[in-house]
């Protein structure tokens, strides 16, 4: 099974360990021609990066983005993209003690189970660290997701939960309410000081959504943007609009209820029978505590010795700060999926015969507006012979031909165009006054 592909409209392949060479992401069918979004990918990268708040482990890998191929003086062009970066910082012997043991709460122990042969410097595969490939393939569909606007943040960590969103407070953990910021701040650095970690809950609020993204059955919105979401390491839960919650409502209280203008209320979070509404796209996922922590535990070595075991590396107290970036990434290549299929329905609508039926359409108009033009325009001859004005005005004809030459710029219609039909209708209406 091609586990490491996330193979949908926008292939992307991602490679590498933890502490091998390189972590890198091979991405296909991206069209031709787009500008590579190098600094935009570079600052997403940044703010995955470990050490960048108080509450982030301290490796200081630069996490610099090198270009294999697939981009061509500073654009894309159609080919496979291979993108990659080095592991600087892999402290190998750091993790030389673990190399029999199963640490808690990390995949070793299943990975191990599975294929009796794993890479156990910084979790391999199972680290935080390949979540960079998805950072960096997710920058190359910014241009499909318009004007769609992401926001990720926390609504929980460990016992604390936003009361009161304020969005223009910022800092580290992308915490919105200064109520308890202060207090947050002080029960994290006491489980620092523990050596300890926390987890949490995440919030995430996409506007700007249109209607009709996501398909029946096994493309439904949902089921792939929790997918995306569950496949991060330590996400462990997920839940659309009113989650959770809805098993306490009753029917009346749980349906959202609509007139003309639309929905009342949103406790279906955007989406239908998998496919989104228009109203805001709402769901929360969880984030365990991190799995690494100093303090001892129990576990076992791989020949199955009872072992006490605390870790001595870098962790960080709360992964959400670095979960948010990731997450944001995988949102962003689920989204583009669905818009991309949406404009393949769409254009598969547009057969020749769909172009005639407009055209068809187009011309009715025309003459419409022609034959309600020349009825005015009979009004007009009217009104000025009856009030013994002068029925040709050359100033007023010119001023005319003037504006519709402006507006055809605007529109992009060539002037000689205008001219042959204002002509036209000018000296018909003449004939006919
Ligand atoms: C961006 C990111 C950073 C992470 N950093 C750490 C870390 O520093 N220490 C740790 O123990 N786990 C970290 N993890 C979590 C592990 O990858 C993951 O929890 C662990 O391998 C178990 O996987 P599971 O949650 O899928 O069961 C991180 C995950 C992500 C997505």
């Amino acid at each position: 099974m091609k586990s490491n592909s996330f193979e949908k409209y926008y292939g992307i392949t991602t490679f590498g360990e933890s502490h091998g060479k390189v972590i890198g992401v091979v991405i296909e069918d991206v069209k031709p021609g787009i500008k590579f979004p190098l600094e935009k990918i570079q600052s997403a990268l940044d703010k995955r990066r470990p050490g960048v708040g108080t509450f982030s482990s301290t490796r200081k890998e630069k996490d610099e983005l090198q270009v294999l191929s697939g981009i061509f003086e500073g654009k894309t062009t159609g080919m496979p993209i291979c993108l990659l970066i080095y592991n600087k910082d892999s402290h190998s012997q750091d993790y030389e003690h673990l190399k029999d043991l199963f640490r808690p709460g990390h995949a070793d122990f299943s990975y191990f189970k599975k294929f009796k042969i794993y890479d156990h410097r910084g979790g391999g595969r199972a680290s935080g660290r390949e979540t960079i490939s998805r950072v960096v393939a997710s920058g190359l569909v910014e241009n499909i997701l318009e004007d769609i606007n992401i926001k990720i943040y926390p609504v929980k960590i460990g016992k604390f939960e936003v009361t009161e969103i304020d969005n223009s407070f910022q800092n580290e953990l992308s915490w919105h309410d200064k109520t308890n910021y202060e207090n947050l701040i002080e029960y994290l650095n006491n489980i620092k000081n523990e050596g300890n970690s926390i987890g949490g809950i995440v919030e995430v609020k996409i506007k700007n959504i249109p209607t009709g993204l996501g398909d029946p059955v096994f493309e439904k919105l949902d089921a792939n943007l929790a997918k995306a979401t569950l496949s991060i390491g330590a996400v462990k839960g997920i839940e659309f609009g009113y989650g959770f919650e809805l098993a306490a409502l009753k029917g009346n209280e749980a349906n959202d209820a609509m007139d003309k203008d639309g929905f009342f209320t949103n406790y279906h979070g955007g989406i239908l029978g998998g496919i989104s509404t228009g109203n805001d796209l709402i769901f929360r996922f969880v984030v365990k505590p991190t799995s690494s922590i100093n303090i001892t535990q129990k576990t076992v070595t791989k020949d199955n010795k009872e072992v006490e075991f605390k870790s001595h590396g870098r962790h960080d107290t709360c992964i959400i700060p670095r979960i948010i970036p990731v997450a944001m990434a995988m949102i962003k290549l689920v989204l583009a999926d669905a818009l991309s299929y949406q404009k393949l329905i769409a254009g598969k609508k547009l057969q020749l015969t769909d172009y005639r039926e407009a055209i068809n359409k187009i011309d009715e108009d025309i003459l419409i507006a022609i034959g309600r033009r020349q009825k005015i325009s009979k009004l007009v001859g009217k009104f000025k012979r009856e009030n013994k004005l002068q029925i040709e005005n050359k100033d007023r004809e010119e001023e005319l031909l003037a504006k519709l030459k402006q507006k055809g710029k605007l529109w992009n219609i060539d002037k000689s165009l205008v001219v042959d039909i204002w002509n036209i209708i000018i000296s018909e209406s003449k004939k006919r006054q």
